[in-house]
């Protein structure tokens, strides 16, 4: 039993997903038109029908199938999935006149949905478009001061609306709220990371059974769990760990070391020498993906051909990659992000993804059912061409030393004063100017090395860490001091968008 949710284009969508998990439900995403047959294999428990960024009015407005309503199952509709509720039941919507965007507070709500609320909600909101005209024997139950239809349900409350996002932090009982969803709409909460393991470990005996699986893994907590959750199933792996000379200080030991401690069946590549000579004279970030990502598939190409023969490739696709490759709703290719790619059908594997429904954090919670170390589960992500994207220009073996050594300096300072969790991912860029600087009585030009710290929850959005000045003082003090050629240290304090978070 699902929930599945119509995706009509929102941002928020993804988190509609999470949020349902978090509540112990298992949560699909599937296109907003998807066929009702399509959402029958799902074993639907509820449909929630997300918000849009189009309204009703648009000739092209993405609308649901329409047995959908037919399939007696509880409906929740987000703000434009609102509006395709309203509009099927032959209510109306009218165009607001303006956005409605931001804070806003519900000062009368009632029924099941608020069930265990009171007072005024704080609400958050983001829409042109609100409901006009009740479909008959509907009723609102909640309303802002400005908009007394911010709830709806239908006349046997099977059928709910809410012109409002309770999927997002804004809205700080919406966790509360989508629970009052599940529970009316009866909802098994028997999603649990100790579940999802037993799950997975059976579909992948299943499918593998005596045959032999290769897999990648690159330090990562997606392909090191992966690796150990292979191991504990007892299948027959082979984890390849490629070093392309580009790793974090003291990562190659840590993931070598600890994943064999583990049990798996692991072999470390050293091809620093392969990846840094197709490097020289790379200056074009794109340009550097493209080379390390040709030259990883080179170096995996030959260790499958030696150890060989596979019948499976293991990867660790999450779930949100399998939304953003299915969705495909204009999401731009802002930075070819580096995969074994193209690999599978290349080399003839058959290819297992058994993480392709889980999000990050449940990965994490399996990570930490197989005792996965900390240190590997909890590490900040690294991008697949590692140090080679955080040094501006010509990557040389100077210029990883000095990143690497910044890089490793910033996050022990970070977790020596307990903030390294604070920070989603906190690194240090070497970037190519040169400042001056003083030393003793002497000028002198020093490097300019950048931190970064952000908060995000996914990647796709990240906010600057406001870490502590006294953090950000003794990283500075102590990459100025042990590092010779850095003479000046800045902390990047942008967002994303604008920017993104690496620099290249
Ligand atoms: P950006 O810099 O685009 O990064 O804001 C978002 C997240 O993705 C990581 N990243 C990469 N990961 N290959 C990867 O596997 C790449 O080429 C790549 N570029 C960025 C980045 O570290 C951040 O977590």
């Amino acid at each position: 039993m699902s929930v599945v949710i119509l995706d009509f284009g929102s941002q928020y969508t993804r988190l509609i997903a999470r949020r349902v998990r978090e509540l112990n439900a298992y949560s699909i995403v599937l296109p907003g038109t998807a066929s009702v047959e399509r959402i029958r294999e799902e074993a639907p428990a509820a449909i929630v029908l997300s918000g849009g960024p189009k309204s009703v009015f648009d000739e092209a407005a993405p609308r649901p199938d329409r047995a959908v309503y037919d399939l007696g199952v509880p409906i929740l509709g987000i703000c434009y999935g609102m509006q395709l509720l309203v509009e099927r039941f032959g209510g109306a919507v009218a165009d607001a006149g303006t956005r409605s965007y931001g804070a806003d507070r519900l000062v009368r709500f009632s029924g099941p949905l608020f069930d265990g609320l009171a007072g005024e909600l704080p609400v958050w909101m983001s829409h042109a478009t609100t409901v006009s005209v009740l479909p008959d024997g509907w009723t609102s139950v909640a309303a802002t001061a400005a908009n007394p239809y911010a709830a709806v349900a239908s006349p046997d409350g099977r059928l709910v609306g809410v012109q409002f996002h309770p999927e997002v932090v804004h809205t700080p009982d919406g966790a509360r709220i989508l629970a009052n969803f599940l529970e009316t709409a009866g909802v098994p909460r028997d999603w649990t990371p100790e579940r999802n393991l037993d799950r997975i470990t059976a579909e992948v005996r299943e499918r593998v059974g005596q045959d032999r699986v290769l897999l990648g893994v690159s330090g990562g907590v997606d392909s090191s769990t992966l690796a150990l959750l292979l191991a504990r199933a007892g299948i027959d792996h082979l984890a390849v760990f490629v070093d392309h000379g580009l790793l974090r200080e003291g990562e190659r030991d840590e993931v070598d070391e600890g994943l064999r401690a583990l049990g798996v069946n692991l072999v470390t590549v050293d091809a620093s020498d392969r990846f840094l000579g197709a490097l020289a004279g790379v200056v074009d970030p794109e340009g550097k993906r493209k080379v390390i990502g040709r030259e990883f598939v080179g170096v995996f190409r030959e260790q499958a051909e030696r150890r060989g023969p596979f019948r499976f490739l293991a990867q660790g696709t999450l779930y949100p990659d399998v939304i953003e490759s299915a969705g495909g709703e204009g999401a731009a290719n802002i930075k070819s992000h580096h995969n074994v790619g193209g690999l599978p059908e290349e080399l003839g594997f058959e290819l297992l993804e058994p993480f392709r429904t889980l999000f990050k954090d449940e990965v994490r919670e399996v990570a930490s059912l197989l005792g996965l170390p900390d240190a590997i589960r909890l590490r900040h992500p690294f991008p697949g061409p590692g140090l080679a994207v955080r040094i501006l220009g010509e990557v040389t073996p100077d210029r990883i030393a000095i990143v690497r050594r910044a890089d490793g300096i910033f996050v022990s300072v970070l977790k020596e004063r307990g903030a390294y969790h604070d920070a989603w991912q906190a690194l240090a860029v070497l970037t190519p100017i040169q400042s001056v600087g003083v030393a003793g009585d002497e000028r002198r030009y020093g490097r300019v090395v950048a931190l970064r710290a952000v908060t995000s929850l996914d990647a796709m959005t990240a906010d600057w860490a406001r870490l502590p000045a006294e953090v950000l003082d003794e990283a500075a003090r102590r990459i100025t001091r042990e590092i010779p050629e850095v003479g000046r240290v800045v902390y990047d304090v942008t967002s994303k968008p604008p920017a993104t978070i690496e620099w290249e």
